[in-house]
């Protein structure tokens, strides 16, 4: 009798992860899809418009990463090179150090002050990210980030993420925009930081001041908000 020995693998299945973080920081137009579906959508979307061809070998720094990155990476599997989240959300970034071990990924915690996410925290230097060992990233990225920062905090935002990425590197952003505002305006005055408008001339403008060219303004969609893809000067 032919022993089935002969014709068993030897082929390791790849390796399965899954994890479950009980926080959602989306709004409800994109928290109605699952996380993963939506992430992995806005991610492809970031890759080609970043020129590259997937996230294989990148290294990603996503700032104010909330969870939804980290759990379309892990439970689909994605290649990454290294994935870094910040975020000033004690809880989230706790959980994501807790329970994802693959060592592509890091998770840090920023107390940088907020109104609507952290309004008790405190200031942050240029440097800052940097002193986490945050260095060398071929791109930074923020999806619904800048829509809740005033000028100030979106210059010393761009300035840290500037300190983070190689030379020439990425930076891929989403912001509110409106022509019609004259440089900047709050959209809810009740609700401070919920809903930042800025005239793209002037974030443009912004940017450029921080060391961050931006070279294309792409409209916005169903799942994000206009996007500014830009490269360091
Ligand atoms: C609307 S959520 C988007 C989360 C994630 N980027 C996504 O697209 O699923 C905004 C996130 O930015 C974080 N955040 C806001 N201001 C921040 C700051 N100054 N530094 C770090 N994180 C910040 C919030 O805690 C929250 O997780």
């Amino acid at each position: 009798m032919a022993s089935y020995r002969s014709i068993l693998s030897t082929d390791a299945p790849p390796a399965f992860a899954f994890i479950d973080p009980p926080f959602d920081f989306n709004s409800a137009t994109v928290s109605k899809f699952p996380p993963e579906v939506t992430g992995s959508l806005v991610l492809r979307s970031l890759c080609r418009r970043l020129g590259w061809e997937s996230l294989s070998g990148k290294r990603l720094l996503d700032f104010g990463c909330g969870v939804r990155f980290a759990r379309t990476l892990v439970n689909l599997g994605m290649e990454i090179g290294t994935y870094a989240g910040v975020d000033v959300n004690a809880d989230a970034i706790g959980w994501l150090q807790a329970h994802v071990a693959d060592p592509r990924f890091r998770f840090h915690r920023l107390d940088m002050k907020n109104h609507l996410f952290n309004p008790d925290g405190g200031m942050v230097q240029a440097d800052t990210l940097r002193h986490f060992g945050l260095t060398e990233f071929d791109a930074a990225c923020m999806f619904s980030v800048i829509t809740h920062q005033d000028p100030d905090d979106t210059r010393m935002i761009l300035r840290m993420l500037r300190a983070c990425v190689v030379t020439h590197g990425q930076l891929y952003f989403t912001a509110f925009i409106d022509e019609s505002v004259d440089q900047y305006a709050e959209k809810y005055i009740e609700k401070r930081s919920a809903w930042c408008n800025y005239n793209p001339d002037y974030l443009v403008d912004l940017a450029r001041e921080e060391g961050w060219a931006v070279q294309t303004l792409y409209p916005g969609s169903e799942l994000h908000q206009p996007a500014f893809v830009c490269r360091r000067m």
